[in-house]
């Protein structure tokens, strides 16, 4: 790296320094002696190429390229940090933003991935885009929209927005400050223990005994938690706190914002945005939905099969270390007529998504389909989620747009595109078919393949 400095005179001139040479080496790979050393060698090159009086610099440093580190995997549940990375990691319902929407503070969801295996002329194609709403992805919403292909500009797809992301930094340490007022319990409860152990009475003393070997374990454990849970936590902050290292894709298929009415009516607010190999690649596995920690497996297993509950066939089964993957699509025919009934026997399919804002949510849908009218009379069908029951919260919130809402069994159901408060606290959420929208995206992409599980 080369520079030369103008010192501003104090008669209002100036005088150019020297032409400075700036050498970075990677941290402690070098010392000053070997530099010293080096550097006649370089002066006597530059002299030889007519370059007189120039200053050679060193210093230590490491070259951060902007484009930032792949985005991170989904480890076990069993690790600390398991929970607290989801937004940060390369599976269904991370939160994305564009650089074209970042003022408006717009953010949106993953719905799924595909590879797009060979291109509309039939070249073989690796390019593997992912899904979400058009009005997510694109600002206006006036023409179709379409990368032009290699050198055209592009509109950059990241994974958090500011919002995000913060909300996502203040969890880590929120979760840190829990382990540390745990630990301190700890301390206090093991202190009260070792008074114990001077008891009279054999079966305190025996109590005192386990129970400070137990809390010690489990002290040591919180401690190790709250060590890596810090070094999460600088890493995160040093490697994604720049919004432009959070880029990861561009949009490559927008169509406008329409209502199908020729057809049935439904709601096309979907476009694609190419992955960046780069970002995806290591930790790629398809179309996952991590299920998260807000549920244990248990009490997710109980939402699928609600007392009284009469129905036969599987409706869920937690999957190994909480990863749901996306086997199939609901037909169109069990969409219009759930086979599950609640305890009115009334029919419902229960559903779930995981999205940005409002991460896992369990919703029914009713298999009615709405019909809604927009602000110009334009009216179309939608499929209608309804919240789980008064006490589970709404389905959905903003920043949810463009996620994935399946069945237990990991069939894809709709694409979420919005929702309406129903008075109180009853939501209602739409989304539009996934039989349909994957119909489009194969008009689109005719050879995409929704099921692989590497990149
Ligand atoms: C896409 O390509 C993969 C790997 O070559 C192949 O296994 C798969 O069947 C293809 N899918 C489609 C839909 O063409």
């Amino acid at each position: 790296m080369a520079a030369r400095f103008f010192t501003h005179g104090e008669d209002g001139k100036g005088s150019l320094g020297p032409i400075v040479i700036w050498i970075a080496t990677h941290p402690d790979t070098t010392t000053a002696e070997n530099a010293h050393d080096v550097s006649p060698d370089i002066i006597s090159l530059l002299e030889k190429v007519g370059v007189e009086g120039a200053v050679i610099e060193w210093y230590e440093g490491t070259v951060e390229t902007l484009a930032g580190p792949p985005l991170l995997r989904v480890t076990l549940d069993t690790d600390p940090t398991y929970y607290v990375r989801r937004f940060l990691t390369a599976v269904l319902g991370m939160p994305i933003t564009t650089q074209e929407r970042e003022d408006d503070d717009a953010q949106g969801s993953v719905g799924f991935f595909f590879h797009e295996n060979k291109s509309k002329r039939g070249e073989a194609s690796a390019r593997v885009p992912g899904v979400s709403n058009r009005h997510v992805l694109h600002k206006t919403n006036t023409d179709d929209y379409q990368f032009k292909g290699a050198g055209a500009p592009r509109q950059l797809v990241r994974v958090c927005g500011s919002r995000r992301f913060q909300r996502g930094v203040n969890e880590i340490k929120a979760r840190i400050g829990r382990l540390g007022s745990d630990a301190e319990l700890f301390v206090t409860e093991i202190a009260e223990l070792q008074l114990q152990v001077a008891s009279e009475d054999p079966d305190e003393v025996e109590e005192a005994e386990a129970g400070v070997t137990a809390k010690q374990a489990k002290l040591a454990e919180i401690k190790q938690h709250i060590g890596l849970l810090e070094a999460f936590d600088k890493e995160v902050n040093a490697q994604w706190s720049d919004i432009e290292r959070r880029n990861m894709g561009h949009v490559d298929w927008a169509p406008k914002i329409s209502v199908d009415v020729e057809g049935n009516r439904y709601t096309l607010d979907v476009g694609t945005f190419e992955l960046d190999e780069a970002k995806f690649k290591p930790h790629f596995k398809g179309n996952v939905i991590d299920l998260g920690a807000k549920y244990t497996p248990g009490e997710l297993t109980d939402k699928f099969y609600p007392l009284h509950n009469t129905n036969t066939r599987t409706l869920f089964n937690p999957p190994p270390n909480r990863q749901l993957r996306v086997k199939g699509i609901v037909t169109r025919e069990l969409l219009a007529n759930p086979d599950c009934f609640d305890s009115n026997d009334e029919p419902c399919l229960i559903v779930l998504k995981d999205g940005g804002a409002s991460d896992l949510t369990v919703g029914n849908h009713a298999g009615l389909e709405a019909y809604l009218a927009d602000d110009f009379g334009q009216e179309s069908v939608e499929l209608a989620i309804y919240n789980y029951n008064k006490q589970s919260g709404d389905f959905s919130a903003k920043g949810d747009s463009g996620s994935l809402i399946v069945d237990g069994k990991g069939n894809m159901l709709g694409l979420l595109h919005s929702g309406m408060p129903r008075g109180g606290s009853n939501h209602v959420t739409f989304a539009t078919p996934a039989w349909w929208i994957v119909q489009k995206i194969k008009d689109q992409y005719p050879h995409a393949d929704f099921y692989r599980t590497s990149w």
